[in-house]
């Protein structure tokens, strides 16, 4: 069997797909209440950015009369940027028996060897929110029915079976043509480089069903008995008791965007932000009935258990820096504050100039004796998206993000991860890795995929001001430079090393980031607004810190 290009694009009749993005019909499913004051238009710059103005643009989904209207459409027409980034999207599309299942991850054929030339289900994501917006959701569709089938293959990696619910990091169309058929090769972690379990796929599955359910109103696909058990399977893996004693989710390293050994095993934050969101997800699509009714009343346990313990430890600002600075040690019992023995010189030197008076974000990583101070982009997103970050929590992130913009954001959005790391904690937590040297590729890199993610975020908690910015810095190069998949350097100015061009992910993303900012009602299928009930428990408890 010869593994041939999945791509057919020529064979696929693009008259159904619409040249331009269309307006969708779809305007009773999008309601998300946006914040009071969010104003769809730019602020002026008299304007404080936390408080636009009231009276100029309340957004109200059922006041978009207009929505069917080509408003959106003229502002794609301007900038050449989005019809350019709509024909590569198009081409990007993977197609098993003449349907569209998914989208490649890079249309960069420099290197063979690599496995670009897989539909990732991660990198997917933003793929399938372009489209759903775009009126597309068939391809959505295909792709979650696709992916479903492949998770209840039997899954081996030498002699190890793993788990039932673990869903593909990627899969490819395999075409024999002696035989004239198409096959589906799926990779669970048994080809991927360095044997990383995929942990984020499930959790972007159940993500992705949500969306697709929020965007079209059609809640027939989610409540197929297939896709129930699909994520039935999912979350006994991630609900499974053990010797746990947080509620955090234990993974190995390299078990979601970073895919390679970059520090993150343990509890790192995009897994738990992932988590939270899927089973919030989940929450809205588990059907009642008995199978369900379980796995409900043990979501809405972790749930609680989950953003009580995110909340409380992995959040840091100005003052829960300054307490684990004047933290005792070797603290036993219940009383201990100091609970998981965190030594105060543990704590790296740049942390201190990094964080502003204003302004505070989830850390990487907490375990015993253990807190990675570094930031990630996509963890933060997803609590702010999730409702995991309190509203009070959401904004200090916008404000870290805002006061340490040439870090973060630099010249092109956006850092994956903040700091690098370098030298001999290099060369002892990559393990050497050549492609991870500092301020490249997952190591302090920047990735303009998560410029949706930001954007996102921004919209949710009314600020879309600082993603116009990030919008404006990613369009001045991102076509010109051909898609990169990221760029290097403190300030991002440089295309990555080894970055694939024409990278998905870095198309889709910023589609998706347009869309939304021109239509903020998108937001709906990916943000989940604050569950009421979660608060006053929280606010309860004495090491409640913010
Ligand atoms: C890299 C990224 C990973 C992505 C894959 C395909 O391995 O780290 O997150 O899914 O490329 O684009």
């Amino acid at each position: 069997m010869v593994v041939l290009p999945s791509l057919k694009v020529e064979e696929f009749d693009f008259s159904r797909l619409p040249d331009r993005p269309r307006a969708l019909n779809m305007e009773r499913q999008r309601s998300f209440e946006l914040p009071i004051g969010y104003s769809p238009r730019p602020p002026s710059r008299a304007e404080n950015p936390r408080v636009t103005d009231h009276l100029d643009g309340i957004f109200s989904p059922g006041r978009r009369s207009g929505f069917n209207t080509p408003r959106s459409q003229n502002v794609f027409e301007q900038h050449p940027m989005t019809a350019e980034a709509w024909d590569a999207l198009r081409r990007s599309l993977v197609f098993f028996r003449n349907q569209p299942v998914g989208t490649i991850a890079a249309l960069d054929s420099s290197d063979e060897n690599l496995n670009y030339d897989q539909v990732f289900v991660r990198d997917f994501v933003p793929s399938a929110l372009a489209f759903l917006m775009n009126g597309q959701p068939e391809i959505v569709k295909n792709f979650i029915l696709k992916t479903l089938r492949l998770q209840s293959w039997e899954k081996k990696i030498d002699r190890f079976q793993l788990g039932e619910g673990v869903m593909p990091a990627s899969f490819k169309v395999l075409h024999d043509p002696v035989r004239n058929t198409e096959t589906l090769m799926a990779d669970f972690g048994e080809s991927a480089i360095g044997r990383v379990a995929p942990v984020d796929s499930g959790f972007w599955w159940i993500i992705l069903l949500r969306a697709y359910t929020k965007s079209t109103g059609d809640s027939s696909l989610a409540e197929l008995p297939e896709c129930q058990k699909g994520m039935r399977l999912i979350l006994s893996l991630c609900l499974s008791e053990g010797f746990d004693t947080f509620p955090t989710l234990l993974c190995a390293d390299g078990c979601c965007m970073i895919d390679r050994r970059m520090g993150v095993y343990g509890y790192p934050i995009e897994i738990q932000a992932l988590f939270f969101m899927a089973l919030r997800c989940a929450l809205l699509l588990l059907k009642q009935d008995a199978e369900g009714k379980e796995f409900v009343e043990r979501i809405v346990k972790r749930l609680h258990a989950l953003s009580y313990h995110m909340r409380s430890y992995f959040w840091l600002d100005l003052k829960q820096l300054n307490g684990i600075y004047r933290y005792k040690t070797e603290e036993y019992s219940h009383t201990a504050v100091n609970k998981f023995n965190v030594m105060p010189d543990s704590l790296p030197e740049w942390v201190f100039d990094f964080m502003p008076t204003h302004g505070g974000y989830f850390i990487g990583n907490v375990g015993p004796s253990n807190m990675d101070f570094r930031w990630f982009c996509l963890g933060n997103c997803v609590a702010i998206l999730s409702s995991l970050a309190t509203p009070e929590q959401s904004h200090a992130i916008m404000d870290l993000i805002e006061s340490r913009w040439q870090e973060l954001v630099g010249e092109m959005p956006l850092k994956a991860c903040y700091p690098a790391i370098e030298s001999h904690e290099w060369r002892i937590v990559t393990g050497c890795d050549p492609k991870n040297t500092r301020w490249s590729y997952h190591n302090g890199g920047s990735w303009p995929v998560l410029l949706w993610l930001l954007t996102a975020a921004c919209i949710k908690i009314g600020r879309p001001q600082i993603a116009r910015r990030a919008i404006e810095l990613a369009e001045a190069r991102l076509q010109k430079d051909s898609w990169p998949e990221y760029y290097d350097g403190k300030l991002g100015l440089y295309i990555g090393k080894q970055a694939r061009k024409f990278q998905t992910w870095s198309i889709a993303g910023y589609l998706v980031a347009k869309m939304m900012i021109e239509d903020p009602s998108h937001l709906g299928m990916v943000a989940l607004e604050e569950d009421k009930q979660m608060r006053p428990v929280m606010k309860r408890s004495s090491s409640w810190t913010c």
